[in-house]
């Protein structure tokens, strides 16, 4: 069996719910407390066990390649004031070893995935989505991989999601469960309010055999006239098996503002150095909004 050591981080997206502060900067570089979210994204493929990375970018999008490339004058000059504790910091992010392709144009998020298929060949292959960060007790993908090699199939990352949330998400229809994994009769991009399937969301975190790009490759246009990666997947499980698995950890949806909010608040909260006076700020802020009201 081929093991899962190449992943895609598809960037390249518009992220038009965040304008204007996205006309010229990536939504990727958003930083939560400290990092920028595609950093974590990162940690937690390398921590998965992932050894080469491509992040599909676009237009805009080149402080993407500048966080993830050396800086001398700036390790030069935390090295002469011996601030080693920030050197470490920065190093890592250009210690990491990423490959990058573009995407022309924001085609949709099938269409990202496609653009790294040279990079990819004839192997499975992990997507983590750009702008959702996963906190877990074993890396989202490493639990994605585990299925991966027990199943030899494709995987979908879920986790269960409010009935009324559904038609922002892509939607599996389960047939049968083991555990945590589902087998699926269908997925369905983005339901119409009422009508989903399940309540199972697909959640940015996946494992693919080569195949789904003979279905890429077709250039389908589906849902929000975007070719999508969840057309893909739905046609690749009537040629094999694609399951479902239900992901154990904290999924952090930092592509619209209020998620993106909330994961700052709590990764601050659960921050060493500043937690305990994030916590007093919220209470005071909170306090003075009531005293408004
Ligand atoms: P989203 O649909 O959340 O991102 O895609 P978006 O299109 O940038 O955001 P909005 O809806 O306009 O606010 C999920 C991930 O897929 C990438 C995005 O960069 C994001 O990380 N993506 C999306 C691409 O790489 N290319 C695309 O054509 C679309």
């Amino acid at each position: 069996m081929k093991t899962v050591k190449k992943a895609i981080i598809p960037a390249a997206g518009l992220g038009t719910r965040f304008l204007p502060v996205t006309k010229a900067m990536p939504k990727e570089m958003l930083p939560i407390v400290d990092k920028p979210t595609i950093q974590y994204i990162v940690e937690e493929a390398i921590e998965s066990g992932i050894e080469d990375i491509i992040i599909v970018t676009g237009k805009g999008k080149r402080a993407i390649e500048d966080h993830f490339d050396h800086n001398v004058e700036l390790e030069e000059t935390l090295m002469k004031k011996e601030k080693y504790d920030l050197l470490e910091k920065v190093n890592y992010a250009s210690n990491v070893d990423l490959h990058f392709i573009r995407q022309k144009e924001p085609q949709g998020l099938g269409h990202a995935v496609w653009c790294a298929r040279k990079f990819i060949g004839d192997e499975p292959f992990a997507v983590l989505l750009g702008d959702d960060i996963v906190k877990a007790e074993t890396p989202g993908l490493r639990q994605l991989i585990e299925q991966y090699e027990e199943t030899e199939s494709s995987v979908v990352g879920v986790q269960q999601v409010p009935k009324e949330e559904t038609h922002r998400y892509g939607i599996v229809d389960p047939s049968t469960m083991e555990g945590r994994r589902y087998q699926v009769k269908d997925f369905v991009e983005k339901p119409k309010p009422g009508t989903a399937p399940s309540n199972l969301a697909i959640m940015g975190r996946y494992v693919f055999t080569p195949e789904i790009f003979h279905y890429l490759e077709k250039h389908q246009i589906g849902a929000g006239g975007e070719i999508q990666l969840t057309d893909a997947i739905q046609q690749l499980n009537d040629l094999q098996k694609v399951y479902a698995y239900d992901f154990e950890g904290k999924r952090y949806d930092v592509g619209e503002k209020l998620g993106f909010i909330r994961t700052n608040l709590e990764f601050a909260l659960q921050n060493e150095e500043i937690g305990e006076q994030v916590a007093e700020l919220v209470n005071q802020l909170a306090a003075e909004q009531k005293v408004r009201s």
